[in-house]
């Protein structure tokens, strides 16, 4: 046993198939069109200190579930943000100021998608307001500000500080920058999901294996679907998509069940806080509801040991830096794997290229400290 005893006994919390599911690479990319993406990676791959982020192999992990491969694209290493987010908002900025300097941006956020759209408007010389809720930790309004930005606090939660923004914005006409769609607000969006396309842009040249299954984090689904999108552009081969959510804000595995967009009832915040949404983004609901094969949900149970094992080079030759919401694809991966009947389901065997994303670093650095050491107890 190369990786970890104790990874035997992990069990998801739930598992769905999507009875919707049919793969058509026109339909997705009329949500995300394919020029789009296009204009995405030639825009955010000229930027100043652009690197591809590198796949590694959780080889360690492979040998043990015997796959032929389990890769792990590690957005930790993403510009200074260590988080694929700076695909995101920072992209959506650029083109919506489309080269103006006397404007001002402005964006409610929990944390992650603030220090993109913060250091995007930095990057552009734009002064930039960012709306809180009074939840969000100090060290994540630190990060926010060190890009420069005014943060403003408001009583109450997400969407008071959206509210907020969106009353403010309109009285001094500052440009709203959200990662979440609705029926009226799809451009900004679509050019962050666009953005996060890039990481299968990047991966189709970074390998020649055939990605069979792909464990995509969601939240709102911004970039589960940014994913999807690019798999839909990029990938010769379609793998099969498998949604990975905590069990208390399961809102996307919740929709694809009940077939309909679905707000659920968030009783207590997971601990992988970017991933702790109530309902899904509009768009994301549209490429997911039709593009994702299967849901699964997973406690916090296993999140620090995950960070601990990553670190401690216990599934790859590397030692990965990878902060809470980087762990539920390998919980998932794992827990799908345990149960017999899933994984002869979903066919996880020796001709299995796995994809896991990394999606972030230690951008909360006191919450990965605690992971860390809860992890290695
Ligand atoms: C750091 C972080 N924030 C947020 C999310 C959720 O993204 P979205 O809300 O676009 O689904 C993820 C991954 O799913 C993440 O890793």
């Amino acid at each position: 046993m190369t990786s970890s005893k104790s990874i035997r006994h992990w069990k998801f919390t739930k598992f769905l198939s999507n009875k919707d599911y049919i793969f058509n690479r026109s339909y997705v990319l009329k949500f995300v069109s394919s020029k789009l993406l296009s204009n995405a990676y030639k825009s955010i791959s000229s930027w100043k200190n652009y690197k591809v982020t590198p796949l590694l192999s959780l080889n360690k992990l492979k040998k043990d579930l015997k796959l032929k491969n389990v890769f792990y694209k590690d957005e930790s290493k993403r510009f200074h943000l260590k988080s694929f987010k700076a695909l995101g908002g920072a992209y959506a900025v650029e083109k919506i100021s489309k080269g103006k300097k006397n404007i001002i941006i402005s964006s409610a956020t929990a944390g992650n998608h603030g220090r993109s759209v913060a250091w995007g408007a930095k990057r552009l010389g734009l002064k930039c307001k960012i709306f809180v809720s009074q939840y969000v930790s100090d060290t994540r309004v630190n990060e926010i500000k060190k890009f420069g930005a005014e943060v403003i606090s408001v009583k109450g939660d997400y969407e008071s500080s959206l509210n907020e923004c969106k009353k403010l914005s309109k009285k001094n006409k500052w440009k709203i920058v959200q990662d979440v769609s609705t029926k009226n607000y799809k451009l900004v969006p679509q050019l962050t999901m666009a953005g996060y396309s890039l990481m299968i842009k990047e991966i189709s040249k970074q390998t020649n294996q055939y990605i069979t299954h792909i464990f995509l984090q969601a939240g709102v689904g911004g970039m589960a679907a940014g994913v999807v999108a690019g798999v839909a552009k990029y990938f010769k081969r379609i793998p099969k998509i498998i949604i990975v959510e905590p069990d208390r804000a399961d809102c996307v595995l919740q929709s694809i069940k009940s077939r309909k967009l679905k707000k659920i009832k968030i009783k207590k915040e997971s601990i992988m806080g970017g991933m702790s949404c109530n309902e899904m983004s509009y768009i994301p609901w549209q490429i997911l509801k039709k593009a994702s094969n299967y849901c699964v949900s997973v406690s916090d149970k296993n999140v620090a040991k995950t960070v601990a094992l990553l670190k401690d080079k216990k599934l790859s030759k590397n030692s990965i830096i990878g902060g809470e919401c980087s762990t539920p694809g390998i919980i998932s991966l794992v827990s799908v794997f345990n149960n017999s009947k899933t994984r002869k389901l979903i066919e996880l065997n020796e001709k299995s290229n796995v994809l896991i994303i990394g999606c972030e670093g230690n951008a909360d650095v006191k919450l990965y400290k605690q992971l860390l050491s809860k992890g290695r107890k």
